[in-house]
């Protein structure tokens, strides 16, 4: 199937207050987010969407690369006014995750899962990432403006050989990726600018992958291992773990055991 991006096609089934204008298609560039944090619009009115065909510097979180080869992903970030936002703006990693879970579900007709806080799962294999960033104008405690960076592993045949036993593609059947960006942000957007946090964390919990199951994660250094019980309102992650402790993570990263990605 040709699937060439097309600003016109994405156009044509965007149903929320993007301009025209304020779409950006580049065939190469070093990273989506990058591009629009030295936009760094602190006051725009309407969103921006900057998306590449290739990165050549895609960052994940954690100070990692995302694997951003040419014409089989989605490489997307959508910079907003905090102003226009619904939801507080430390959720726009769990209202981005929510929104690709069910637009892909509802495209793929199978389970999509969201490895806490921000990876997404589909048989196993990460095929999404996230990652959210403030523009934080001199003097202000809070962000102005947002930048919410998305990259879905469309039908990418190989990778790396550090990421090959973890990473994998949607592969849809007759769905091209102009019409899984308009999709996808649409729902975004949605979620953005009329969930409650109460709505939008319900619906998070719904796809994650770690509620209920025995994780582990490192925390000022030390080792932990118990079970993930809840997601609370701040998107926050509830362990009780195998000491009897109750912890609230707020950031990082967990682990799950082999048999749980599924
Ligand atoms: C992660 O897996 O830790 C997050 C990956 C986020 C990748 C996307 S691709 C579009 C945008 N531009 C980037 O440089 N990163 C994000």
């Amino acid at each position: 199937m040709i699937d060439h991006l097309s600003k016109e096609e994405i156009l044509k089934n965007i149903s929320c207050d993007i301009l025209p204008e304020n779409v950006h298609i580049f065939d190469s560039i070093d990273s989506t987010n990058s591009y629009c944090k030295k936009l760094g619009r602190e006051d725009c009115a309407s969103p921006i969407l900057v998306i590449a065909d290739r990165q050549t510097n895609g960052r994940g979180r954690l100070g990692r690369s995302f694997f951003s080869p040419m014409g089989t992903g989605i490489y997307m970030s959508v910079l907003q006014s905090t102003n226009s936002l619904a939801i507080p703006f430390s959720l726009l990693t769990v209202a981005a995750g929510t929104a690709v879970c069910a637009e892909l579900e509802n495209i793929c007709n199978k389970e999509f899962k969201i490895k806490w806080v921000n990876d997404i799962f589909a048989d196993g294999r990460k095929v999404c990432g996230i990652l959210a960033e403030s523009i934080i104008a001199p003097n202000n405690a809070h962000p102005s403006a947002v930048v919410v960076g998305i990259g879905i592993n469309i039908s990418t045949p190989d990778f790396p050989e550090e990421i090959e036993n973890i990473a994998g593609s949607v592969n849809p059947d007759n769905v091209t990726r102009n019409e899984i960006i308009s999709r996808v942000i649409n729902k975004f957007l949605e979620i953005c600018r009329k969930y409650s946090a109460q709505e939008l964390i319900d619906r998070y919990k719904s796809h994650s992958l770690v509620l209920g199951k025995k994780i582990s994660f490192v925390q000022n250094g030390k080792a932990y291992s118990g079970v993930a019980t809840d997601i609370n309102i701040d998107g926050n992650l509830i362990v009780e773990t195998t000491h009897g402790e109750t912890i609230t993570l707020k950031s990082g990263e967990v682990s799950l055991g082999s048999k749980n990605f599924v």
